[in-house]
């Protein structure tokens, strides 16, 4: 959810400004991942770097965080929301936890969509992650060290359970991943825009699933294949 700051300071507005009208352009892309019927969306909302921002921007984002997640967890459960946040949490102030907790609680059983908040997320902190748990499950001889392969490495993962990663949008004119889902990343296709996150709006993120299904994912295979041939790609 690239662009707010520059959203702000093109109206002559506080960066932060652009983080609270950020918040629209979630709505309407919750709204829009729902009535598509899509499994899972993933929005990074804070990374692990964003931390060394100004102090008075972090303390807005923490506010607005929290704002979004008391205001909005209703609307999410009665339109059969699964919420998750996904990332390092111990490092949020204990009211944020708890807020975290309640709506992942309360939304546990939704099954619609399945709405991943990355907060305080970075791609290698969840490889790290990954790593850790499978060690100590060898560790004490839960597994063994030939039991870990891809298969049993995603299941560590935060995004566990989930399908492969499809479609990876960033907004704000960047081509980078910037630290995000870089283990999913593996097979996804990217949509690069220069529209600035609060601008993101249902048209365009349409837009951005169109232009993905026109694509030819072949996943190591060659094109022949994937056209004339019964294989079944096969991502991992
Ligand atoms: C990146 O834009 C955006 C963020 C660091 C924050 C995103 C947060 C929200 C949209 C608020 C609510 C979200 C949820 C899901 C509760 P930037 O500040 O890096 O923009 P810039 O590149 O123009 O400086």
């Amino acid at each position: 959810m690239d662009g707010n700051g520059r959203w702000a300071q093109q109206r002559n507005k506080r960066r932060t400004a652009g983080h609270k009208a950020g918040v629209e352009a979630v709505r309407e892309a919750v709204s829009y991942a729902r009535k598509k019927g899509i499994q899972a969306l993933t929005l990074f909302a804070f990374s692990s770097e964003n931390w060394q921002r100004p102090k008075d921007e972090i303390s807005v984002l923490m506010d607005l965080f929290s704002f979004v997640l008391k205001s909005e967890v209703k609307k999410l459960n009665k339109n059969d929301i699964r919420l998750k946040v996904i990332g390092d949490i111990s490092a949020f102030d204990e009211k944020l936890r708890e807020k975290i907790r309640a709506a992942e609680a309360l939304t546990k059983s939704n099954q619609s969509l399945i709405l991943n908040i990355a907060a305080n997320y970075g791609g290698r902190w969840d490889i790290i992650n990954a790593a850790k748990s499978l060690f100590q499950k060898v560790s004490s001889n839960e597994c063994s060290i030939d039991d870990i392969d891809e298969a049993s490495f995603s299941q560590h993962i935060s995004t566990h359970g989930l399908a492969d990663l499809d479609l990876l949008i960033r907004t704000g004119g960047d081509h980078r991943i910037s630290n995000f889902l870089l283990w999913q990343c593996a097979y996804a296709e990217f949509y690069f825009t220069d529209t600035l996150w609060p601008d993101f709006k249902e048209d365009l993120f349409a837009k951005a699933v169109e232009d993905f299904s026109l694509r030819q994912r072949r996943f190591g295979l060659t094109g022949e294949q994937i056209m004339t041939q019964d294989i079944e790609p096969k991502a991992c």
